[in-house]
């Protein structure tokens, strides 16, 4: 009895969360707390696997040898991005253009040295 409402609670609780994904894609003005910013990322990118988003390490190695990729990355996050990793897109993310740099710079030295793609 008792695990079994167990169950119930995390069916919820996914049904909940897949809800909160679908939303987070169609409106992201519900991700505009700034202070959260990180979190909001962790909703779609995880490290090593492929979430809603590409995850962070192979963005790391498919920009790895790019000179431009820091702006690129940037780009991407401050004003969405759609087509280059599959058929998801990014919505423009509420971060200022100081926390993107800082994020491109976090995601790109995920990369291993030497690391190519
Ligand atoms: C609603 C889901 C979602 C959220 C929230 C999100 N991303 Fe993304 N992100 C994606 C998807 C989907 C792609 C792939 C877009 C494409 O194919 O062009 C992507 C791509 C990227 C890329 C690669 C862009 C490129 O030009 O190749 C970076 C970097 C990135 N995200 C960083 C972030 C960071 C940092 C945050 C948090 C501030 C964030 N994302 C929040 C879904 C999301």
């Amino acid at each position: 009895m008792k695990s079994k409402m167990k169950s119930k609670k995390a069916f919820v609780f996914a049904v909940f969360s897949t809800w909160a994904a679908v939303l987070g894609l169609l409106n992201p003005a519900a991700h505009a707390a700034p202070s959260s910013s990180e979190e909001t990322c962790r909703a779609c990118h995880a490290l090593d696997t492929v979430k809603v988003g590409p995850p962070f390490r192979a963005i790391a190695s498919r920009y790895h040898d790019d000179a431009d990729a820091v702006d690129k990355l940037k780009q991407s996050m401050l004003q969405g991005s759609s087509g280059k990793w599959g058929t998801a897109q990014m919505p423009p993310n509420p971060i200022t253009p100081a926390e993107a740099t800082r994020f491109a710079h976090w995601i790109l030295q995920l990369a291993a040295p030497g690391q190519r793609n």
